[in-house]
């Protein structure tokens, strides 16, 4: 018998877990609420692959220990892969899925929300209504079907906001170094990041963190924004320079940002402090605070359908990696 033990399982996670498990007798699967790290990697001995989903690093240490215990399949229940030690997994011989489209809806659809959130002024509307202020002034919107939206990075959630923002008559223009064929006949692509800044009203990013684009929006990117810009970041953290985005809202250069990602995440999104005071990181609370910026604490992929499919594809790559050494979802680096 073929056993999987899936790591930081949450309880919403469950059902779909239980489902998998009874529609695959062939399979022992073990859930261990807790993250893979040096502390809990020795539970993972006597199996033959591992699942998991966290933010916080696949690090050589477990990974080293993973090939020591003879497992050769990791699968991700996410997309992003920019956590693992990719040196680490190499020299071990294992193999690594991820769930490359678990429902690129469920992240387009907040991108745009936040768009809208912030082209309306909805987060400045509900705070003046709980201080019972009921006025119109100032806080005059802008029209989407009258913006330039710049996707950056037009994979399957950039290509899916392309879908929603035209459905508002938005005007749209994309970059990606490996642009897509249908899009390109289109003639959406800009040739640079900084062209794509220079015309677009909102920014949206949805590109892969890699170490190339660590801060790929900073100072100079926001100065070649047009004044009174949007940025949305759906995608990962470490592509905005906080510094410089709290400079450029600062001083007005950006009017809005929705970020449901930010650099310092790990340790400070999905955990509850108990009150606003208490939540450690400054920066985080500074961008908080401010009625023109919109945080979500990385929730954009949670949704029923994504929850389901980031489970129940990650089981199946695992176990199509313990049978055949093969998966259709091996990320190939
Ligand atoms: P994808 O692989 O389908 O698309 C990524 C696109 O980015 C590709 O077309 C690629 O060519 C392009 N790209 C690569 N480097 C680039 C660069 N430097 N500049 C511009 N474009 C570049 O991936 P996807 O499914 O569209 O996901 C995109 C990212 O969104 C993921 O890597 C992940 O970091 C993030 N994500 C966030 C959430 C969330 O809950 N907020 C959920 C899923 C994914
Ligand atoms: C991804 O799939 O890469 C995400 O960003 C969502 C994850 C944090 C669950």
């Amino acid at each position: 018998m073929k056993k999987i033990i899936a790591y930081g399982v949450r309880k919403d996670e469950m059902p779909y877990f239980k489902k998998w498990d009874a529609d695959n007798s062939d399979v022992q699967v073990k859930t261990e609420p807790k993250l893979l790290d040096d502390s809990t990697v020795d539970e993972a001995k006597g199996f033959n692959g591992v699942v998991a989903y966290q933010q916080k690093p696949y690090t050589a240490s477990v990974l080293n220990k993973l090939g020591s215990f003879g497992i050769k399949a990791l699968s991700l229940r996410n997309v992003g892969v920019d956590n693992v030690d990719v040196k680490a997994l190499k020299n071990n011989g294992i193999k690594l899925t991820n769930v490359p489209v678990y429902s690129p809806e469920a992240i387009a659809e907040l991108a745009v929300t936040d768009m809208m959130r912030l082209i309306r002024r909805s987060k400045i509307f509900d705070l003046k209504s709980l201080n019972g202020d009921l006025r119109w002034a100032p806080n005059v919107a802008d029209e989407m079907d009258k913006m330039t939206v710049g996707i950056f990075g037009t994979g399957h959630i950039g290509r899916m906001v392309l879908k929603i923002v035209r459905g508002f008559g938005a005007n749209v223009i994309g970059y990606d170094p490996f642009p897509n064929p249908q899009l390109k006949k289109e003639g959406i692509y800009v040739k640079t990041p900084k062209e794509l800044y220079e015309k677009s009203d909102i920014i949206t990013l949805h590109a892969p963190a890699l170490k190339s684009n660590y801060h790929m929006v900073d100072a100079k990117a926001f100065s070649e924004m047009k004044d009174g810009a949007y940025l949305i970041n759906a995608a990962r953290g470490s592509l905005v320079d906080t510094d410089a985005l709290i400079k450029a809202l600062d001083s007005g250069k950006l009017q809005g940002a929705g970020l449901d990602t930010y650099e310092n995440e790990v340790g400070n999104f999905n955990k509850n402090f108990g009150s606003f005071d208490k939540i450690p990181d400054a920066r985080l609370k500074n961008l908080m605070k401010r009625d023109n910026v919109i945080v979500t604490p990385h929730i954009a992929f949670y949704t029923k359908v994504a929850v389901k499919n980031m489970v129940e594809f990650s089981m199946s790559a695992n176990k199509d990696l313990i049978d055949t050494g093969k998966s259709d979802k091996l990320v190939k680096f």
